[in-house]
């Protein structure tokens, strides 16, 4: 069932909700950069934010996630703009990451922090960073407190250990971090790059697996979290947190 999961993403031009603006706004928030700074990208995906970030910063990005065909796809894309020489494509699991301590002026993380849980990796990421580094990572979070119990009932089964979006901050500041900047992203976020051609790939794959009763099923959760979005998005989204390294 790996290989229709990855069937439905490998295609996207995101695998999860980001928007180029957004990356620009959050790395502006990064004063003070050396005119070269090392970024390590995080779950980097197919590397729709590493692009960006290759254009904003003229640095050198080590682009990461332990999906090879994403990474490939960056790849490809890296060397078509010429960022070849600065886009350094790693296959790795984010759980185990051995980079020397104080490698990075920045660790972006566009929508992966939660494979460790955003508490543990702000500590595991910490000791990476070097002297006034940042951390910059959305995190999909509650934007309110009550919410219908439609919507508490689906997040409490897909993502239990999802915060309220100010929930966050002081987990920021017991991990070390002196909080920079937070905002929302906006709607069109989840649309352009990612619920848009998720939809319109399952309808497409819907007909492929016509027979398959275990990938229909899969499609329909997908669809089902579409659902959710569309009726229930001013509860919920992904919040763009910028902290940078305080001393301890
Ligand atoms: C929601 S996607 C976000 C991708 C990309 N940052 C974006 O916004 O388009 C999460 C990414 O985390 C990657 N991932 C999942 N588990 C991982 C792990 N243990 N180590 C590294 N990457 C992982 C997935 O392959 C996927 O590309």
């Amino acid at each position: 069932m790996d290989q229709i999961f990855f069937e439905i993403f490998e295609a996207l031009p995101r695998q999860g909700p980001g928007d180029a603006k957004s990356t620009k706004k959050a790395f502006s928030k990064l004063a003070g950069l050396p005119e070269h700074p090392e970024i390590l990208d995080v779950g980097c995906g197919s590397g729709g934010q590493t692009l960006i970030l290759a254009r904003l910063s003229s640095g050198n990005i080590t682009a990461l996630d332990n999906h090879a065909p994403f990474v490939d796809k960056l790849k490809r894309n890296a060397r078509r703009d010429g960022y070849a020489e600065r886009i350094h494509c790693v296959v790795w699991d984010m759980n185990s990451m051995n980079f020397p301590e104080e490698s990075f002026n920045a660790i972006w993380c566009e929508g992966a922090a939660f494979v460790m849980g955003v508490s543990n990796a702000l500590k595991a990421w910490r000791p990476l960073l070097r002297p006034k580094g940042y951390l910059a990572v959305s995190e999909l979070v509650w934007f309110k407190k009550r919410a219908p119990k439609e919507v508490k009932d689906f997040f409490a089964r897909e993502y239990p250990d999802m915060k309220h979006y100010k929930d966050i901050y002081p987990v920021i500041e017991s991990s070390g971090y002196k909080m920079i900047d937070y905002f929302p992203l906006p709607g069109e976020s989840w649309w352009t790059h990612y619920y848009t051609p998720v939809e319109k790939k399952l309808v497409a794959l819907r007909r492929k697996y016509k027979n398959n009763q275990d990938a229909q099923a899969i499609f329909d959760s997908f669809q089902l979290e579409i659902d959710m979005h569309r009726k229930y998005s001013q509860y919920y989204g992904y919040g763009f947190y910028i902290m940078q390294k305080a001393k301890t």
